[in-house]
This record gives structure tokens, sequence and C-alpha cells, in this order.
């Protein structure tokens, strides 16, 4: 049997590794897939757990308060070597672009499994920005064995580092699987709390807002609440709704500098299928998320993102979302330009869906099986 190991830690790993568990699980005949959380994230993660029923079979608990990325990659190398030892994975599966993702690629090359990397070759080039999440996916990728691009541009991407051709996969994102299997389950059942949100928000229109990046952390947020700020007392029949990211160093000025507007609503990080609601029933978007990004396309929502670059290029040139970085100008006057243009919001909320058709999950699945296929019919003729 093929042994497999899938590793997450972070709200959005989890969300677009949920389908691919769910995915490989359904094949217990060929391989046998286990899940292992860092939980880099800890509240954030096991709403997302919670939603897609998936139980890890490995959990270091590692969050800590305000944690650094030099505690938190030691802490995740060294906590996986006990799992490598004890499962001995063929392969390893990781995500992104996050620190989990890293620092997992890294230990699972030191115990010599293959490594396969999910949303592959998304690039700025720039090690600022994201960061440090640009220079972590550079690092996966050049641990990685096999590549899963999620877009053309992704693998052309990786084509240009050299990464060979046969070792990637254009797969689509999953992230679309998921949005694709929790539409579903929302619609059968929306749950109380979306109810109770609904009726807070008595039919005013809402402006959608999520922050968290590290490069925007101290000036950047201070200039993104003084945007929020004008455009919320300019507007009092809308309502900007921004469930605020847990980060100590997001939490302090968002609730500082917000907390005492009426037409404001600060609420805790959504369980994902309520803010898939909550995505559905905004008008727009303000975000700096990678995720957000991607499915808010599939939703029809125009984004502006609180950004200076984006290794998601492919909304911007379809239209849907436009760059603002964190200048308090710009992102006052594109959202009042959506608010009050008719066309230009017309122009950016028709949908497109750039990142993938919802079949991401069977295509690696499919890749993985070939793969075992083959190297079980070598076996077979060398013995
Ligand atoms: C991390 C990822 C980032 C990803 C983001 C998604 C890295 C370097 N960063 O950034 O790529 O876009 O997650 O949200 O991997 N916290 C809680 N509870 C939680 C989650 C976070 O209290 O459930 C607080 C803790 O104090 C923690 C802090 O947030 O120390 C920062 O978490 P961390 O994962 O280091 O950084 P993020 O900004 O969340
Ligand atoms: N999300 C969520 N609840 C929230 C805000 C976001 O479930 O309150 C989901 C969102 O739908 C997307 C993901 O979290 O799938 C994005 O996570 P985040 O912005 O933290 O990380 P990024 O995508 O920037 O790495």
């Amino acid at each position: 049997m093929t042994k497999i190991l899938i590793v997450f830690g972070t709200r959005p790993e989890a969300i677009k590794m949920a389908p691919l568990v769910k995915a490989f699980l359904k094949e217990p005949g060929i391989f046998e897939t286990r899940v292992a959380v860092t939980a880099q994230h800890r509240e954030m993660l096991d709403q997302v757990l919670d939603f897609f029923e998936i139980v890890p079979d490995y959990d270091l608990n590692l969050m800590k308060p305000n944690q650094t990325l030099h505690g938190l990659t030691a802490a995740i190398i060294t906590e996986m070597q006990p799992i490598f030892e004890e499962y001995h994975p063929d392969h390893v599966f990781v995500h992104g672009d996050t620190t989990t993702s890293m620092a997992t690629a890294m230990a699972a090359f030191y115990s010599s499994a293959k490594v396969h990397h999910i949303e592959a070759g998304l690039r700025t080039w720039n090690k600022q920005s994201p960061f440090p999440e640009e220079m972590n996916r550079q690092v996966t990728g050049r641990i990685a064995d096999y590549h899963y691009a999620p877009t053309k541009r992704a693998k052309e991407n990786l084509i240009k580092e050299n990464i060979p051709v046969d070792s990637i996969v254009q797969t689509g994102n999953t992230v679309i699987d998921a949005l694709h299997y929790s539409i579903e389950k929302i619609e059968k059942d929306p749950g109380n709390e979306v109810q109770n949100l609904d009726a807070q928000l008595g039919g005013k229109e809402v402006i959608l807002v999520t922050g968290h990046r590290r490069e925007n952390h101290g000036q950047g947020f201070k200039r993104i609440c003084k945007a929020l700020k004008v455009i919320a007392r300019e507007q009092p029949d809308i309502f900007i709704v921004y469930p605020v990211h847990l980060n100590p160093k997001v939490q302090e000025p968002v609730n500082r500098i917000l907390g005492e507007v009426s037409n404001i609503l600060l609420i805790d990080p959504l369980p994902y299928q309520d803010f898939i609601w909550l995505m559905n029933r905004s008008k727009i978007i303000i975000t700096d998320s990678g995720g957000i990004q991607e499915e808010a396309p599939s939703l029809g929502k125009p984004v502006l993102v609180m950004r200076e670059t984006t290794e998601r290029p492919e909304a911007v040139e379809t239209g849907t979302v436009v760059m603002v970085g964190t200048d308090s100008k710009k992102i006052y006057t594109e959202t009042i330009n959506l608010l009050t243009d008719t066309e230009k919001f017309d122009i950016m909320s028709a949908l497109h869906n750039p990142y993938g058709d919802g079949q991401a999950c069977n295509r690696i699945v499919d890749h993985l099986t070939n793969l075992t296929e083959k190297a079980n019919k070598f076996t077979e003729a060398t013995v």
C-alpha cells in the first residue's frame, strides 16, 4: 500500500487541502492516507477541520501567541521528525507558501519522502512581498519532486526556473473544489449564525473586509483603517463587515481605530461556510488575502486587493480584481467608484473563473495513482 501524509497548519491551507484529504480517502485500496496538522493556527484551523469533518492523525499543536517565524520554523522541522520515523510516508503533500509548507517540505526531504507541492508556481519574484510567503513558496518548489500548478501561468513560472516539465501537472486550484463542496452544504443548511448575521445587516449593502499580511502590519494597517473609517462615515447606508484575523498585530490597530464606528461591524473570524455566505451577500470585497482573490471571481464579486504585488495576476487581467495597495486615498477612491459607477461595477462583477473548475483534487489523485501503477509495474518487471 502506498503511504500518504497530507500536512497543513493554517486556515487557508486547511480549506485548500480538505477536499484532497477527502479525495484520497475515497481510494483506500490504493492509498493509506494520514493527516498531520502543525496547528500553526489553532482556532482558525479547528473551524475548518470541524466543517470538513477531518480528524487529524497527528496534531503538533504548535501555535503560540505572537509566534516568530524563526521559532515556528525550528519547531515544525523538529516536531515532524518523529512522525516521519513512525509512519515512513512514501509521499508527503504540502500546500502553498506558509511556514508550515516550507518547513514540512524540508523535514520530508530530510526523511527521504517524495514531496508533492499543491498550488505550486505562483510568483512575484519579490522576496519582500508577500513576506515571507514568496520565499516559502520558492524554497518549497526547489525541494518538491512533483508540482501541482493551478494555472497555465504558474506552470510557465516553474518551467522558467528549470523545473522538469514532466514533474508539473496543471490542475486548477483546489480552493474551487472546496468552494463547490461548501456551497452545496450551505444551501442544505445555512445555520443559525448566518441567520443572526443576516438579521443584523437588515437588508443594507455590505462591503466585506479582511486583512492580515505581515508586510501591511504597522503603518499599512493604520492607512487601511483610516480609509475604511472615511468610507463608513460618508456612506451611512452601507455596512462594512470585517471579520478580524486573530493575529494580535491585526487585532490591536483594527479594534482601536474602527471599534467605535457604528456602521463598521468588527466580528470574529467566521467559520468557512458562514464566510462564503457573507462573500455572496456582499457588494464589494476589500482584502489582502490570497484565497479570497481566488474565490471571489467564482462568486462574481469585485475585489480591491490591498497589496503592492500579487502572485495571482489572472483575475487582475480578467478585470475582477484591482490592486489598491495600502494607500488610503486609493482604497477610498476605488471603493466609491464601485459604489457609484454602475458600468465599472458591472464589468468587475462579471463572472470569471481563472482559477479552476472544481476537479483539481481528482487530477492530483489520478496523477499519483498513475505514478503508483508505473512504479508497481517496474517492481514486478525487475523482481
Ligand atoms: C499565516 C501565514 C500566511 C497566511 C495566513 C493565513 C506564514 C508565515 N504566514 O499568517 O501565509 O496567509 O497564515 O491566515 O506562514 N492566531 C491565533 N489563532 C489562530 C491563528 C492565529 O491566535 O487561529 C494568532 C497567534 O497569536 C499567532 C498569530 O496569530 O502567533 C500569527 O499567526 P501566524 O500563523 O504566525 O501568522 P499569520 O499572519 O496568521
Ligand atoms: N475565511 C474564512 N473565515 C474568515 C475569513 C476568511 O473562512 O473569517 C477563508 C476564506 O474564504 C479563504 C481563506 O479563509 O478561503 C483565506 O484565508 P486567509 O485570508 O487567512 O489566508 P490567505 O489566503 O491570504 O493565505
